[in-house]
């Protein structure tokens, strides 16, 4: 890979840019044929503690400012980063949630007990009407995930025709009778959620052939046409997705990939704001696995896809730190630092380049769980790191993504180096465009001399991310402690653009 990029370098640079020269950036302002899903910039909200109850469902009596028992703080948060896609109820909790108890008059609501989540009552207060009034509130997309791992074929086909069909049937008319008129557009539909583990521990061949037999029945009606979402891999297993595209192809519309960064692995996890150097540049490494994944995983849907009509959907991914000190270690509450905004900057910046193949993406999981963009705290609400990036990249929307070549300083320690800064852009239907960029290295200021060939600069603005510590969080005492300012450091000179990215930050540049 680092081969193949170095040669590109020598191609492109020419005499100009010799091989030595280091963060020069060109952007290709005239090239650009790939659009950036909006649904890269995706969610993920789960039945997990205190992510669906407490973070968004107050209740209607709740004194916290609600409409429908939907908290209004959060909705306004969320719209402010143009959130294009919920995916829910699950994750593990998908593939026991029985859809059918979470309708009807709340208090008649049969009970359950959610045994991934800490064995907590579930009292289903929060069902389908619900979550699709969150997604009518937020003005986003939902995404359902389906339970195949302990629900029948006849269950998952209703739930469709509940939400989705428009004329007489028994499931419509029972939609009708619990105050919901109209049937809902419902696109992303998701066929079993990590059926490899929690959501039935299946082989890559069984869950093939299951998958045939739940998606014939999620029928299309009217015009709501399913983008069907098989279970796709965890991380590197690179057999699943080869068989779940050989054994199912055309039978669906997407194939998931769930990755999560988790800074010391799975047995010891790494706290979320405490760390030194050496566990921040170890987690970034782990972070950059993306690439080899997306990459990998690409090449084998190409195979049997080359057309590229299926969409590869990263619907888990994030950081996975121990939960806080105190809180319930089930409920899976950890806080977000500047290492992890840049951990996402990075990831975004990712997608946005494999946007041929990556057609959505989903941060686990907004609200109070993993990788938050909000953590709440009774009637408090506040914005983490993370939140400002989604804040600053939601520029890259549907917008076209411009090529780059880039020749990255070395941000280095204890003898391993990486790229040390992260670089994305595109141009949008109004013409403006927009570069996003990550300086990794905690401790330098990365000069960047930029070329923006094909087109004339007038003008540049921009934003930026950053704060003294790298594990600088946000706490409901000092909610702004890490938050975006106007970014100076952009000047034009010679037809040329000289960028100083501030160590450990991120940058959002527009450019007219
Ligand atoms: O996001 C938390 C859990 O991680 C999800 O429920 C599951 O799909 C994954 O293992």
């Amino acid at each position: 890979m680092k081969r193949i990029i170095l040669l590109n370098a020598i191609v492109l640079f020419g005499l100009n840019f010799p091989l030595s020269a280091q963060n020069k950036l060109v952007v290709h302002a005239d090239q650009g044929k790939e659009t950036i899903s909006k649904h890269i910039y995706g969610h993920f909200s789960e039945h997990l503690g205190r992510c669906i109850y407490g973070g968004y469902w107050v209740g209607e009596d709740s004194p916290i400012p609600n409409t429908r028992g939907i908290r209004n703080d959060v909705v306004k948060a969320l719209k402010d980063i143009q959130i294009p896609t919920l995916r829910w109820p699950g994750g593990c909790f998908a593939d026991e949630y029985h859809w059918m108890d979470g309708i009807g008059p709340r208090d008649q609501r049969p009970k359950m007990v959610n045994t991934h989540w800490g064995g907590v009552t579930e009292d289903n207060s929060f069902g389908t009407h619900e979550f699709l009034d969150l997604c009518e509130q937020l003005g986003c997309e939902p995404y359902i995930s389906g339970n195949l791992g302990s629900g029948s074929v006849e269950e998952m086909s209703k739930w469709v025709e509940y939400i989705t069909f428009d004329g007489e049937s028994p499931m419509a008319n029972l939609r009708r009778q619990n105050g919901r008129d109209k049937a809902w557009k419902v696109r992303f539909w998701g066929v079993g959620n990590e059926s490899w583990g929690c959501g039935g521990n299946m082989t890559a061949d069984f869950y093939a052939d299951q998958y045939r037999r739940y998606a014939t029945y999620c029928r299309n009606y009217g015009d709501n046409w399913l983008y069907r979402i098989a279970c796709g891999a965890n991380t590197e297993d690179y057999n699943w997705t080869e068989t779940v595209m050989k054994n199912v192809g055309g039978r669906m519309q997407g194939i998931s990939l769930h990755y999560y960064t988790v800074p010391r692995g799975w047995d010891n996890m790494g706290s979320a704001t405490q760390f030194d150097e050496a566990e921040y540049f170890s987690t970034i490494e782990r972070t950059l696995l993306m690439e080899e994944l997306l990459t990998k995983h690409a090449a084998i849907m190409d195979k049997y896809d080359p057309q590229k009509g299926i969409g590869l959907m990263v619907d888990e991914w994030g950081i996975w730190t121990a939960a806080e000190p105190g809180t319930n270690p089930a409920f899976l509450y950890q806080q977000n630092s500047l290492r992890d905004a840049i951990l996402a900057a990075i990831n975004l910046n990712l997608f946005n380049a494999h946007c041929d193949r990556v057609k959505m993406a989903n941060i686990a999981q907004t609200v109070n769980v993993l990788q938050a963009v909000i953590l709440t705290d009774k009637e408090k609400m506040l914005l983490t790191p993370t939140y400002w990036v989604y804040y600053l990249y939601k520029v890259h929307q549907d917008a076209t993504l411009l090529p780059l070549s880039f020749n990255s300083n070395k941000y280095e320690l204890n003898g391993r180096e990486m790229d040390a800064v992260s670089a994305s852009a595109s141009r949008d239907a109004s013409g403006k465009i927009h570069i996003t960029l990550v300086n990794i290295d905690p401790n330098k200021v990365q000069n960047i001399e930029t070329e923006l060939r094909g087109t004339t600069v007038k003008k540049v603005s921009g934003k930026v991310l950053t704060s003294a510590k790298i594990n600088d969080y946000n706490t409901f005492e000092k909610p702004d402690a890490v938050t975006v300012t106007d970014f100076k450091g952009a000047k034009l000179s010679g037809g040329k653009l000289n960028i100083s990215l501030p160590a450990k930050s991120v940058v959002m540049l527009e450019i007219e």
